[in-house]
């Protein structure tokens, strides 16, 4: 990659002081993002996926100890001040959640809550920052937004919400927009619309997006690569078509088989559980559940290595090449 990426992030470590021990979330995630480049990111329920960018984004609980490295626009992210993160965030880096009443205050009108937004970051006037709400409502395909701007969220549906929230966090035009499961509550009609709005940021603003989600379906229709998470690692890492013919991981593998996707009928879920965080294997950490393990999966630790023009975490990802196609 050539281009100064929009979100660099090296060897990211989360670990949670719990009553019964160190939760280790994230284990040295390593990645970038192009500038309107979609990342989708995948992975079986508490495999680190939102920890991962919560803690780029400074919103993790104090509980939470964050080692490495995150950098967008020449800013590093980790250990930063809250002036520093404050600026940041909005600005040049911006999180869109399942949930966007937790985002909306239910007692301001939703224009307003984007001028402030926009205030918050550059000095333009209240007039100024208002049309540019209402030119934004717009963007994400909001019908009559000026007059939709006067309303409070409530008198929004659930996807007029979402689009209200991703207004929001594009109105500083950031590089970098992370979308935690952003469809994952709508209806599919609902989560198409929103996906062609991501979809059109990133056209039309430029805007890189991390898209985490359940769906492989989602990923399938808008990411151009996708990372797969297990155990708070990437396991695999690779070109959204070339994941989808040839995945380079067991877990990829499995994970195509358990979850919805554009052409599954039916699914079959991986047996067994994810390993307890609070230790977790010596070895590679899907071990225990793979089909191909053998012992020396269980000795160190795989890293993520180049295989076919994709990466892959699994040692024996060569001699399975046949096998996981
Ligand atoms: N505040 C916290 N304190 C302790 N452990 C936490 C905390 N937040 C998250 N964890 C743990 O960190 C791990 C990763 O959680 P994370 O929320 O990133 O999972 P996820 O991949 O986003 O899952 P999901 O698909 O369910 O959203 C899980 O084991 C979770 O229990
Ligand atoms: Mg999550």
């Amino acid at each position: 990659m050539t281009t100064v990426p929009a979100l660099s992030i090296r060897d990211l470590n989360v670990t949670f002081k719990t009553l019964l021990g160190q939760v280790q979330a994230v284990r040295g995630v390593s990645l970038d993002v192009a500038p309107g480049e979609v990342l989708g990111v995948v992975g079986e329920s508490g495999s680190g996926k939102s920890v991962s960018f919560l803690a780029v984004m400074g919103l993790l609980p104090k509980s939470a100890r964050i080692t490495g490295s995150a950098v967008v626009a020449e800013t590093e992210l980790i250990g930063a001040s809250n002036k520093t993160m404050r600026k940041a965030r909005g600005a040049k880096i911006a999180m869109i959640f399942q949930d966007p009443l937790s985002a909306l205050n239910p007692v301001q009108r939703v224009g307003h809550q984007i001028v402030e937004m926009i205030q918050a970051h550059q000095s333009v006037s209240k007039a100024d920052a208002m049309s540019r709400a209402v030119e934004l409502l717009d963007i994400v395909g909001i019908p009559q937004p000026k007059d939709r701007a006067r309303q409070y969220a409530h008198e929004f549906s659930g996807g007029m919400r979402q689009r209200v929230m991703i207004a929001m966090a594009i109105a500083n035009d950031p590089l970098m927009l992370i979308a935690d499961e952003p469809t994952t509550a709508l209806d599919v009609t609902v989560q198409a619309q929103i996906l062609e709005v991501l979809e059109r940021i990133r056209r039309d603003l430029g805007t890189a997006v991390v898209l985490i989600t359940h769906d492989l379906g989602v990923v399938a229709r808008i990411a151009d690569r996708v990372q797969v998470m297990y155990a708070g690692r990437i396991v695999e890492r690779s070109e959204v078509v070339a994941l989808f013919e040839h995945p380079t991981h067991p877990y990829t593998q499995g994970l195509m088989q358990s979850l919805p996707g554009p052409t599954r009928e039916r699914l079959h879920p991986i047996p067994g559980a994810p390993p307890n965080m609070l230790r977790p294997p010596s070895g590679c950490a899907f071990a225990a559940r793979c089909p191909h393990s053998i012992p020396a999966c269980s000795l160190e630790i795989p890293e993520l290595r180049p295989i076919r023009g994709s990466e892959s975490a699994c040692i024996r990802a060569e001699e399975l090449q046949e096998v996981l196609s």
